[in-house]
This record gives structure tokens, C-alpha cells and sequence, in this order.
């Protein structure tokens, strides 16, 4: 379905085409995200070093979705920066809006999940989702996420109030789960000692 669109990490050249993509998704009318249209005041420069940093930190990444040279979506994920909260990255994700319902946003969220996998350091991605949202918790339920509470009147949209889910993926999450290897060369080493 989503063929002709590719999913790569993001690079500090694709400043533009993001922030550009920030904008009309914010300003969209009744978008379930904590962003009011024209609150993004990020300068080309500040996304092209925090594009940079996310790049070179081992528990931060970016990737984005292209369909012939569009970039149509984009998930961010960020790294506590405290030593103990450096495990848990959190997640936040964007699809253009003629791009949603053809499975980029699930590739996105995969590939998030993949990368986390493979940084030996994330164990948890975490998020907040408006409980109106499905498609979004759709997407991060069919990949293993579940819900750890409720937060109430949590975001206030032009006076409107909205519930939102905390939702995580976690070493406890379905198999593999987030920091396997971790866990089991730790009982390695408990059972051989
Ligand atoms: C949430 C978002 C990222 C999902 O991306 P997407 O490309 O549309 O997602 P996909 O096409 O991969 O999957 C959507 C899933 O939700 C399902 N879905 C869509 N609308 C739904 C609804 N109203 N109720 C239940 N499920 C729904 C689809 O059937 C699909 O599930 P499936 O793969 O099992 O068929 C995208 O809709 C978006 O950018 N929304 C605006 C910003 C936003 O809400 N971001 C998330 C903030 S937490």
C-alpha cells in the first residue's frame, strides 16, 4: 500500500521541508495534537541542530517519510537527558493528511520501534494520545504499546477539554520486548554465578 514511500533517518537538509509540514498539520481545525496553529515558531536553524542532535545522541532519532521527494510524515523520538530517565524515550508522530489511512504512520512507529531495539540503551517509548484519537492508538496497539492511565482534561484546545492516555512499549511489552538482551544476560549471569 505504502510502496512508493520510503522511510529513512532524518537529516539536518530536511529543516525546511519539516517545519513546512509542523505548520499545515497544526493549523489543521480539531487536530488531536498539543500544537495551536502558529505556536511552532522553530527557525530553520534550530530544526537543523536539533536534527543534528537527536542524530548523534544514542537514545534520540528522528525519522521521516518521502513519496517522490515530499516528505508526507515524520516520528520523533527523544531521550530523557537525567541518567535515570535516559531508557525512556518519548514519541511523537505526524502524517500529511492526504498521506493518513495507508499504513505510513505504522511503518513509522515500526521503524521507531526497530531503532529502539537496536540503540542497546532505550528500553521504554512513551506518549501521550488523545483518548478521541483511534487511528492513532490504533497504531501504537497493533505494535505492542498499551495504556498505563488516564489523564484527565490533560490538554484544553480553545477552552475545550480533552482526556488523554499515557501509552508505553516496555520491557514488558510483547515479545521482543524493548531491552531483551539486557534482561537475559542478566539472569545469564545470575544462574551461572
Ligand atoms: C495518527 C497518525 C500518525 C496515524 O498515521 P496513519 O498513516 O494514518 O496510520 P496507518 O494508516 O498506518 O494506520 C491507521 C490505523 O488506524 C485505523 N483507523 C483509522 N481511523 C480509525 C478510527 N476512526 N477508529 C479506529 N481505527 C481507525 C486504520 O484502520 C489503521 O489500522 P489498520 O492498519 O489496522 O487498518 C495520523 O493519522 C496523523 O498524523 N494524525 C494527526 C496527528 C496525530 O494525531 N498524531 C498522533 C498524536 S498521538
Amino acid at each position: 500500500m505504502t510502496d512508493d514511500v520510503t522511510i529513512r533517518e532524518a537529516t539536518p537538509q530536511d529543516a525546511e521541508q519539516l517545519i513546512a509540514h509542523v505548520h499545515r498539520v497544526a493549523a489543521e481545525p480539531d487536530i488531536d495534537l498539543v500544537l495551536m496553529p502558529g505556536e511552532f515558531k522553530v527557525t530553520v536553524e534550530e530544526e537543523r541542530k536539533f536534527l543534528a542532535d537527536h542524530a548523534a545522541a544514542d537514545n534520540s532519532s528522528v525519522f521521516v517519510a518521502e513519496a517522490a521527494g515530499r516528505l508526507v510524515g515524520v516520528v520523533v523520538c527523544t531521550g530523557g537527558t537525567r541518567r535515570a530517565l535516559r531508557h525512556a524515550a518519548t514519541l511523537g508522530i505526524t502524517v500529511a493528511k492526504d498521506w493518513r489511512g495507508r499504513g505510513v504512520g505504522s511503518r513509522l512507529v515500526a521503524r521507531a520501534v526497530e531503532w529502539a531495539r537496536g540503540t542497546g540503551v532505550v528500553t521504554r517509548i512513551e506518549l501521550t494520545v488523545f483518548v478521541r484519537n483511534e487511528a492513532a492508538r490504533r497504531v501504537y496497539e497493533k505494535l505492542g504499546f498499551v495504556v498505563e492511565g488516564r489523564r484527565r482534561n490533560a490538554v484544553c484546545r480553545d477552552g475545550v477539554y480533552f482526556d488523554d492516555f499515557v501509552m508505553a512499549l516496555t520491557g514488558k511489552g510483547p515479545e521482543p520486548p524493548l531491552g531483551a538482551a539486557t534482561h537475559r544476560s542478566r539472569s545469564i549471569r545470575r544462574t551461572s554465578g
